[in-house]
């Protein structure tokens, strides 16, 4: 603070804040913070629930899996902006079935399969979600998927990107993609993990920012394998790009037609687990909860 005592002139002080003036009646927002397993965690919110109980026990366990308290390293970051209600974020990660049908990438290097073995899981709210699946031990997609592969003879110049090592804390599933409300992502697909932050610009537009990370205990090789893996996400990423592009159309979209609704009811029309992809469960769910708070606040 700049002349917080006045300033000395001709042997008196001038000016200056009054005596009993406190910096700390005057500081800045605090925050409420969480953290666990190396992650940091804020709210505004002072009254806010914990974070274990937020998460609920079903979300924590996959929390935990990710960050079971290793040391943690960051290996880069992206930023970029999406000209899209930030809310269209959060369901493009809660919609288990686009993957086959926008991301040719993921299609054609049989990253993706239709039949899959998955779970969808929520907190009890529902404004939470897990998407868990396990890849299948067959390398090209064929006809299970219902887009014919891209280019059946598109090879890759540098077949490290699916240089794919399964790591012991996977236990099982080979990608699981979480939706925290209202804004974190937490992203494991296969080697490439990585939080991804929503920040709201307005209704109609928000900064996405990754954090690519790994773990101090990584080898020097399996950095590399994080990283060139990490070339499918972010910004530019050969699967992420789809994501940030159909986000602008959808946008575009609800402005053309304010008075059009959206139906969601792949799956049914109610609000469940499910052990397949071919639902909008999660969606629903997270609008539920939407809607729960919205009300409340109103
Ligand atoms: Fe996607």
């Amino acid at each position: 603070m700049p002349f917080r005592r006045g300033v000395k002139q001709d042997g008196k002080v001038n000016g200056g804040m009054p005596a009993d003036f406190k910096t700390t009646d005057h500081g800045l927002n605090k925050l409420k913070v969480a953290t666990r397993g190396g992650v940091v965690f804020a709210s505004f919110d002072h009254d806010i629930e914990s974070l274990e109980d937020f998460l609920g026990p079903v979300i924590l366990g996959y929390f935990d899996r990710l960050f079971d308290g290793r040391e943690l390293r960051i290996l880069g970051y992206n930023r970029q902006r999406i000209p899209g209600n930030w809310k269209l974020m959060q369901e493009n990660i809660k919609d288990p079935y686009h993957p086959g049908l926008l991301h040719t990438w993921f299609v054609t290097f049989g990253l993706w399969r239709a039949d899959n073995k998955s779970e969808l899981k929520m907190d009890a709210r529902h404004r939470h979600a897990a998407m868990i699946s396990t890849r299948g031990q067959s390398g090209k997609a064929d006809q299970v998927t219902q887009v014919s592969s891209f280019k059946e003879s598109m090879e890759l110049n540098d077949p490290r990107f699916l240089d794919i090592v399964p790591e012991p804390w996977w236990g099982g599933p080979t990608a699981v993609m979480m939706t925290l409300f209202p804004s974190v992502i937490l992203q494991q697909q296969v080697n490439s993990v990585s939080t991804r932050h929503i920040q709201p610009d307005g209704h109609g537009s928000f900064d996405f920012v990754w954090t690519h990370f790994g773990f101090a205990d990584d080898t020097e090789e399996m950095t590399q394998r994080r990283l060139r893996q990490a070339n499918l996400f972010g910004p530019a990423g050969f699967v992420s790009a789809d994501d940030g592009e159909v986000i602008e159309f959808s946008q575009q979209g609800f402005e053309q037609k304010p008075f059009h609704r959206t139906l969601a009811e792949l799956g049914g029309r109610t609000v469940e687990d499910t052990d397949h992809m071919v639902t909008e469960t999660l969606i629903r769910g997270m609008y539920q909860y939407w809607r729960e708070v919205m009300e409340a606040e109103a």
